[in-house]
């Protein structure tokens, strides 16, 4: 099987995880759809904006979501409010984030689709007892965000299990890399850091830097859900998309420096009063096993990547 001709609708297309699968899924030759309101998504995000069909337009509304998926076979939910906005609107961020899929899921049960796949997030898993994170640990919902991601995916195997929705999820950990704009006031802390630091300004850390993350390259996270989407034996599952290698916030300021090239030292501000997990790295045995998927970019690669599409920018 392969997305060669296929139909497929990609809701947040225009943000910065979707577009880096939508340019992935014109490159195999499938017929693209995106659904986007341009929350923090922007249409320059979108290479190949002539081969693809742009809808402006919101998940929670259910009557397009109903028309949209009719036409495709596959669907990948990647249309998020974040999770600042998210934890500022708690009520919106329902809305969107579970309301959207419920509202695909629905469709999906309606008139028939090969998959949805949802882009689900290691905050689900609050702060970890044991590390690796396995997919099957303990979860906790810290914020309103991984409440809603929870719930989300509970309603995707809720729709597998009692109305055969075929389904996979994948809980991606810290993805960064091109099209992470740093306009986007809620970009991820690879592109703050990259920001302050090529402005000759002392990239700032929340606490002590000692706080790790499992920084995953957005290429390797796109190939793991296009893999999600197209292997039988994943339908129904979840799993995990990180690299398996946990790195401290310092270790990441140090390496940015480094690659820019200049001389700066950090500046240590309040801890952060949301997503201040101490430590999170994810075990990503079943991705390999399963999806016969391995991250192939290093830190050090997917950071210079980074660099280098940021100052074409
Ligand atoms: N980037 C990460 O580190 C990370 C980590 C864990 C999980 N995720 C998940 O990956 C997915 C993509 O996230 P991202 O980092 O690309 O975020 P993003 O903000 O860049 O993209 C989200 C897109 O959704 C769009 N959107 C927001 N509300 C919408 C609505 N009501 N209807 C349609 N579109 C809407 C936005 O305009 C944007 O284009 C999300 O499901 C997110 O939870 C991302």
């Amino acid at each position: 099987m392969s997305f060669k001709e296929k139909k497929i609708l990609v809701t947040g297309g225009a943000g910065f995880v979707g577009s880096n699968l939508v340019d992935r899924l014109v490159e195999e030759g499938a017929e693209v759809i995106v659904l986007d309101d341009l929350f923090t998504g922007r249409k320059e995000n979108i290479t190949n904006f002539n081969s693809i069909e742009f809808i402006q337009g919101s998940v929670s509304d259910i009557e397009l979501i109903d028309k949209l998926i009719k036409r495709v076979d596959l669907v990948f939910n990647l249309a998020v409010r974040n999770i600042i906005v998210s934890t500022k609107s708690p009520l919106l961020d329902f809305q969107v984030n579970t309301g959207g899929i419920v509202n695909i899921l629905l469709a999906a049960k309606k008139h028939g689709i090969e998959r949805v796949i949802y882009t689900s997030s290691a905050s689900i898993y609050g702060n970890p007892r044991y590390l690796p994170i396995n997919e099957d640990d303990s979860l906790s919902t810290l914020n309103p965000y991984a409440a809603s991601k929870l719930s989300s995916e509970n309603y995707c195997h809720a729709f597998f299990e009692s109305f055969q929705v075929p389904m996979a999820i994948v809980r991606y950990s810290n993805v960064y890399g091109i099209k992470q704009s740093p306009l986007n006031p809620y970009c991820g802390v690879v592109s703050k850091f990259f920001e302050s630091i090529m402005n000759g300004q002392a990239p700032q850390i929340h606490g002590d830097g000692e706080q790790t993350r499992d920084f995953t390259y957005v290429s390797d996270a796109v190939e793991a859900t296009l893999l999600a989407a197209l292997k039988p034996k994943a339908e129904g599952e979840v799993f995990n998309v990180g690299t398996g290698k946990e790195t401290s916030v310092n270790e990441l300021v140090e390496k940015i420096i480094q690659i820019v090239g200049v001389k700066t030292k950090p500046i240590y501000i309040d801890r952060r009063d949301i997503d201040n997990i101490r430590r999170r790295v994810l075990n990503i045995e079943r991705s390999r096993k399963v999806l016969r998927w391995v991250p192939i970019k290093t830190l050090r690669t997917g950071l210079e990547e980074t660099y280098q599409w940021l100052k074409s920018i």
